[in-house]
Formats: structure tokens, sequence, C-alpha cells
């Protein structure tokens, strides 16, 4: 059997982990909301026609924050469409993915929602067929407490308190040619700097989130970023990244390894941020907002075949299988090795559209595989950051050098005094055994080791089998004369909680 060494120490710390990092995402998209997590008439729904099932499954994640509307979706969207009594809500087309948009449900049944499942609402305004003057009327709409035209829309909406929504995303993937409205670096940095600059002047408690780029490969990465930030370094806090990934080839080695595809990119774009921060001689660091990531690729074929200008239609539907989500593991493991800088993070999405719970309009409700993994990582990845100084043996890959089997990071949460180890072995053939020192962790032993893995790589959850992939508790490992022993079973996602006693 493989061995890979850590070492717990609460020295290694790599940053305050902001709660923000385990968001998610809900856009006007298939059945995201409609069938998802609006469904009037549901056996399941409450007064509001929010689906009772879904939200239980939402509650579990104790997600902190939810990015909303789009998405490509917000480039075309008219946020006063969407509030005001649902009878004159008019029906629109949406380009971004050729359906039909009700409008039946907007910005405050959003935050409606938001309230009942107990996270808060994170604002994409429409930089691609709009502009300043809308984002601006939005905000005063939404946060302004009342006595001007549109904070007293709101409130005769039926809103007397103002929503305090506090992140705001200044557009979505600009640097995309499929994008409405689709801008230059040069066109979106000065766009966002003064949309920033009015969004700001209406309330000056928001935090905003430039557009960077959609993903590492775009052929503008990372020029964009080092222009938009130049323009607009002084007025917003986050520049987002967005990054999916997906097995087409079928080679899982690889695919298994593309969160180190992830970690190049957040490095690069801190140092872009960093330059810009040097250029302006700027006391402030750049934080980043990894508001888009998850696996993406099942469902490309199916999404060519569905019709256009339907409502709801079931788009971007990917079911996901068991080495899906080890690579969520890994990715989020990725993201806690950079606590320091990546303070918000949304997994892409949230309910049906490539996410993580599955429902069938007008039937149940079940976890994919990819749940868990994030399940684990809310619940336990709170607190401090901890680099592991991990030594792991290696294999080649085509497209990457030297990738260790063993990925993985620790978090430690001082006042509840517990310390949690994630871990993803990656080896297809064998067992790995973790050898962790944990001296300066005196007094501390293992509480519960949580595991995820199957025999089968491709083996999915369905309605008919909603368990087949879960993770299962083992027998906890002992922590003896200062070290702790783990065997991290083959292809396997591995949580391993410990507790001052
Ligand atoms: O999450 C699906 C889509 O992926 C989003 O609408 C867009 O921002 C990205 O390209």
């Amino acid at each position: 059997m493989r061995t890979a060494t850590v070492t717990l120490h609460p020295d290694f710390r790599i940053g305050d982990i902001d709660n923000r990092l385990f968001g998610s995402f809900i856009e006007h998209l298939g059945r995201a909301v409609y069938g998802g997590i609006y469904e009037p008439g549901h056996a399941t729904a409450d007064a509001n026609g929010f689906r009772n099932d879904v939200a239980d499954m939402v509650r579990e994640l104790d997600m902190p924050i939810v990015r909303y509307p789009g998405g490509n979706f917000v480039s075309g969207y008219n946020w006063e469409d969407g509030v005001g009594p649902k009878e004159s809500r008019p029906k629109r087309l949406d380009l971004a993915w050729k359906t039909l948009e009700t409008n039946e449900f907007g910005t405050n049944e959003f935050v409606d929602w938001c309230r009942k499942v107990g996270t808060e609402p994170m604002m994409a305004v429409n930089l691609g067929t709009r502009g300043i003057d809308e984002a601006r009327e939005l905000v005063e709409y939404c946060n302004h407490p009342s006595g001007t035209a549109l904070s007293d829309l709101r409130v005769r909406h039926g809103y007397a308190d103002p929503h305090a929504i506090k992140v705001w995303c200044l557009g979505n993937e600009m640097d995309g040619g499929w994008q409405m409205g689709h801008k230059t670096a040069e066109e979106y940095g000065r766009i966002a700097v003064e949309c920033a600059k009015m969004m700001k002047w209406v309330d000056s408690s928001i935090e905003l989130v430039a557009c960077g780029s959609s993903s590492r490969g775009m052929r503008t990465f990372p020029e964009w970023e080092a222009t938009v930030l130049n323009h607009t370094y002084d007025h917003v806090e986050y520049i987002s990244l967005h990054t999916y990934y997906g097995n087409r080839d079928d080679n899982t080695p690889n695919f298994l390894a593309k969160s180190l595809n992830m970690d190049a990119f957040i490095k690069e774009v801190i140092a872009t941020c960093d330059y810009i921060k040097a250029r302006r001689r700027s006391k402030k660091t750049m934080m980043l907002s990894f508001d888009e990531w998850n696996v993406w690729y099942h469902s490309n074929a199916a999404d060519r075949k569905v019709p256009d200008w339907i409502p709801a239609p079931p788009k971007l539907e990917d079911i996901y299988n068991f080495e899906d989500a080890l690579l969520v593991g890994a990715m989020l493991i990725t993201m806690l090795k950079h606590a320091n800088r990546v303070k918000m993070a949304c997994m892409a999405q949230l309910v049906n559209v490539i996410a993580p719970i599955m429902t069938a309009t007008s039937g149940g409700a079940y976890r994919q595989t990819i749940f868990y993994p994030y399940l684990h990582a809310s619940l336990y990845g709170r607190g401090v950051a901890l680099n592991l100084n991990v030594q792991s043996p290696s294999y080649d890959d085509r497209e990457f050098d030297q990738v260790p089997y063993l990925e993985s990071v620790a978090t430690w949460d001082q006042a509840a005094e517990t310390v949690t180890l994630f871990a993803v072995n990656r080896d297809l053939e064998s067992a790995l055994e973790l050898s962790a020192d944990t001296r300066a962790f005196d007094g501390y032993g293992v509480e519960e080791h949580l595991t995820m893995t199957h025999d089968d790589l491709k083996a999915r959850n369905t309605f008919d089998q909603p368990e087949n992939v879960v993770p299962r508790k083992v027998a906890p490992p002992r922590v003896e004369g200062g070290r702790l022993s783990v065997t991290l079973p083959k292809t396997s996602w591995n949580v391993v909680r410990l507790r001052k006693s």
C-alpha cells in the first residue's frame, strides 16, 4: 500500500475561512426555479409555492449565500418584469437559453425563499443589455428604506423592510461572445466602475464582484482581469472566477486531476490582482469570488434536442456519478487551500440545473452524489484552513505533471475545539495509508471517519436508488503517540473529524 504523510499544526494557518465559500447559485434556467425551488400546487409546496421537500434538503447544506438570477440569463433580464402583481408580469423570450420566461418568480420571491431556507441573496445586475441606471435603481428598490419612488414601490409590493442585499455581481461572464451585450475588457471595465460607484452611492454598505474570465481557457485571460481591475480596483471587493470540468474522453486519472487546473487558475488570478495592486501602489488586497464551479458535461448532448421557447424545459440536468463527487471534493479542498484569498464561492447550481439536488416536477427529490462532499465541506469546513504539508506519492498524466494521489486540507474550529481533515484518494487501484502527525493537537481524538467510495466509478443516485452512492461511517482510527493512521480506500472522499476530549 502507498503511504502519504501530513502534519496537523495550528501554526500552519492558510487563513480564516469565510463561510460564504459554501454558497450556491440559482439561475432562471431550465427547472432550477420552476419545478425546482418553486412549484405552486406541488404536494409539499407552502403558501408561496416553495417546495418544502427541496427547502429541507437545502437547509441541510447550511448554505450561507445564493447567487441569482444568472448566469447568462441576467444579461438580458429586466428586473422590473419580475416584481409587482404576478398577473401583470410579462412573458419574455430568454435569449440566453432560448426559453420562455413567465416572470412568475422574481426578486421578491427569491428573497422570500432565501429567508425561508436561511441563506443570504447575492444579486447580479444586467450589464449586458442594460446598465448603470437599472443597476442603481435595483439597489434602491431592494435596499433603500422608503420615501423614494422605487423604495416605496417595494413597500407597495408588500415589503416594508428593505431586503438589505449585501453582495452584488456586476454582470456575468462579460468576456464571453455568447453573452448578451458581450464587451471588451476596456468597455466592461469602464461600465463596471461607473456602475459600482453609483450602486455604492445608493447604498455604501454593499460589496461588489467584478467579472473575471469565464474560464482559464479564455483567450483574453488574464489580460481581461488586469484591464478590468485597473479600472475597478478601488471600487470592488472581489473578482470572479468560473470553471466547469468534464470527463469527456473517459480518462478518470486525468479527470480527477482537474482540480490542479483550478488551483493554477486561482494562483494566476491572485498574481494578476497583486500585479494591479503593485501597479496602483494600493494597500488594498483584492479577494476572489469563485462564483461558478462544478462538473458539467453529462447533459450537453441531451440539451441540443430540447425545443426552443418553452417554459422551464429540462436543461443542463447532469446526473452525477461517483467520480464526479470525487472531483467536487478535490475542488472544495482546492478552494479551502486558498481560503486567505477565495472568500466566496458558489457551486453552480443548486437544484436540477447541474445541481446537487434533483427533483421531478410534481414528484419527489433526491440528493445527487456531489451533494455529499459539498455538505461535508459546508458543515465541517469552518474556522481556519490549515496547510498540511502533504507528502504524497504521485502519478504522471498527459496534462499535469506529478499528480499527487492524496488531495487534502484541514480546518480548525478553534472555539469548538474541532479539527477536520478532508482527503481524496485519487488512486484507482489501491488504498492509501495516511499518516498524520497530530502532536501539536494534543488531547484531540477522532470522533468520526466518514468515507464515500464505490466499486463503480460511474455509479449514480436516481429516483429509484437515491442512496446508491452515499457516505458511510467507518470505525474511527485512533490517535497513538501523536500520530494518526487512516486508511483511505481506493478512489474515496474522506472526512476525519477530531475533537478535543
Ligand atoms: O451555470 C450555467 C452557465 O454557465 C451560466 O449561466 C453561465 O454564467 C456559465 O457559462
